[in-house]
């Protein structure tokens, strides 16, 4: 009997005004997706708190991504500005905490754009998937479902 080939956990932080709408958007143009992966919303993805990313990396997700509207489409002007200067300085901080920045991908998608969400989040799953489990495994990755749920609640009560 073959082994299935790993299938990492993935969250997307997607901004309510684009890329949520974008991935609303592939998911009603029915385009093929991976299924491993969840959707957090959030209003602006400089409202992605960095303790979020390490917490989720830290407790059995294998790979996350931060999903806003293009540079200079923000809903608050200057968001995404910020969150592209604040993931960039964290994606190195992984790497002295022993997590591959790899696992952190921070990208834009347009609300009309649901082939570019199915295309982001195809190329980051296979790449999390060559990457191998995360920091955490076994129990702490069924540790993480839990977290990860508290998580999303928790991202859905601040907005
Ligand atoms: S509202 Fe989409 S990135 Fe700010």
């Amino acid at each position: 009997m073959s082994e299935r080939p790993f299938q990492p956990r993935i969250i997307a932080f997607c901004c309510n005004w684009c890329s949520y709408a974008g991935a609303d958007l592939a998911g009603v143009s029915r385009l093929q997706m991976p299924s491993n992966f969840k959707v957090i919303r959030v209003m602006c993805s400089a409202r992605v708190a960095p303790e979020w990313i390490i917490k989720a990396l830290s407790s059995g997700v294998d790979g996350v991504m931060v999903l806003g509207c293009h540079i200079g489409d923000c809903h608050y002007i200057s968001g995404n500005h910020r969150a592209a200067k604040r993931f960039a300085v964290l994606r190195e901080m992984l790497g002295c905490v022993g997590i591959n920045p790899d696992r952190l991908l921070v990208d834009w998608v347009s609300a009309s754009e649901g082939p570019q969400f199915q295309k982001i989040v195809t190329n980051f799953v296979e790449r999390v998937a060559v990457l191998g489990p995360g920091k955490a495994a076994g129990e702490q990755r069924a540790k993480g479902t839990s977290e990860l749920n508290g998580l999303t609640q928790q991202a859905e009560k601040r907005e």
